[in-house]
């Protein structure tokens, strides 16, 4: 299948590339590179063994998105071109809605355009808010707590409807979980810009000397060792997950259902950073500090309907998961910046 992947320079989505090419799609990728470096693209089309186009655009740009569309006769659409961190989307959320839930407006609006009906959704857990019980199904309502979350509600709610509305768009909205590591290579992996704001990426930082301790979020927890619990997610299962989701959509039309991807099991930030230690063979300093506003004790996923929907199941542990982000993280010191 020839795919737009839209965001496909980024972490989730240069991955994803990979795993296309692997699979014997076409993948061209789209992104404005707000967050992310055209060498991700260009390394993708590396492993993935086949050259990967780089369409440098906004997705809030429904023209360009429609030139891309016709341009490359693509069949489906992975839409993962999203801003996402949780505390600027509080400090900024008119750029956060404009981006996020206007950038989809424009995605749905270009594919109806282009005639394109296949559609796979990047949201996240974020969308359940504190959840009444663990592990977390589908159907569990949603109520996001920031104005990130609130993106991806809304993103959500408008696919649906777009769905609903008579036409033939098949859509899958799949929440990721905790998504970490990298590609088993080293040549690509998670290079936020600036304090990375989630544990796996500053926890490789501090292990390859960038920064000189990790702050703990709170060891007082109701949990086994004080600090909290959430279901971490290899890459490159992820990606897998989204080649296995342009399969389910063949053929389905007027639907969007929800899918939760992750491993189905909670690890704690103690037990990674132990992990990490041992894949880096080096300690980690850590600080306990407070609690970060909007945390909750444990999150993990039951992963029961993507099983039974895409046939797929997460196969890589927490060991590959801190071993693959640590070879990228020391065989690329300052990310991609340096080439
Ligand atoms: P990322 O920032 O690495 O990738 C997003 C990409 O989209 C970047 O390359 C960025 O340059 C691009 N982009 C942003 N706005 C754009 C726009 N208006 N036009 C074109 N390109 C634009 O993030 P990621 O971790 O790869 O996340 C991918 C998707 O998955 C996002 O939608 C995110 O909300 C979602 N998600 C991520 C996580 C996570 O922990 N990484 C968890 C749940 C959901
Ligand atoms: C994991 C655990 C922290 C950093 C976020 C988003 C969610 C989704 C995935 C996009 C927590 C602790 C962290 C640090 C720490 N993203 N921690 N020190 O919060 O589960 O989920 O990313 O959709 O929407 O909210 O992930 O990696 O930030 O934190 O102790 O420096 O690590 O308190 O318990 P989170 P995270």
């Amino acid at each position: 299948m020839r795919v737009l992947v839209l965001g496909g320079a980024g972490f989730l989505g240069s991955h994803t590339l990979v795993a296309l090419a692997e699979a014997g799609h076409a993948p061209v990728a789209l992104d404005n590179l707000v967050n992310a470096s055209a060498r991700a693209v260009e390394r993708a089309a590396g492993l993935g063994g086949r050259a990967i186009p780089l369409v440098v655009a906004d997705v809030r740009d429904a023209a360009a998105l429609e030139r891309a569309l016709r341009e490359h006769r693509a069949e489906a659409v992975i839409h993962f071109a999203a801003l996402k961190a949780v505390a600027r989307s509080v400090r900024e959320p008119l750029e956060y809605f404009d981006n996020n839930v206007g950038g989809t407006v424009a995605v749905l609006r270009a594919m109806q355009q282009a005639g394109v009906e296949r559609l796979v959704f990047s949201s996240s857990a974020t969308v359940y808010g504190v959840p009444a019980r663990v592990p977390i199904a589908e159907d569990a309502p949603r109520g996001a707590v920031n104005p990130y979350g609130h993106t991806k509600h809304a993103c959500e709610l408008l696919i649906e409807d777009a769905c609903a509305a008579g036409g033939r768009l098949a859509a899958l909205l799949l929440r990721y979980f905790n998504p970490v590591g990298a590609h088993p290579s080293g040549r690509l992996g998670e290079d936020p810009r600036g304090t990375p704001d989630n544990l796996m990426p500053f926890v490789s930082q501090v292990a390859v000397g960038r920064r000189p301790w990790l702050p703990v979020f709170g060891a007082d927890w109701p949990t086994p060792d004080g600090t909290c619990v959430r279901d971490y997610l290899h890459v490159m299962d992820l990606a897998e997950a989204h080649v296995a989701a342009l399969g389910a959509l063949e053929g389905g039309g007027g639907r969007a259902p929800a899918l939760n991807l992750g491993t189905g099991r909670g690890h704690s930030v103690r037990e990674v950073v132990a992990e990490f230690e041992r894949a880096a063979g080096r300690p980690i300093p850590t600080r306990v500090e407070g609690r970060r506003a909007g945390d909750v004790a444990v999150l993990y996923a039951d992963c029961g309907r993507a099983a039974q929907v895409l046939g797929w199941r997460a196969r890589r542990d927490l060991r590959a998961m801190c071993a693959d982000a640590w070879r990228f993280q020391r065989e690329n010191p300052s990310g991609y910046a340096a080439g």
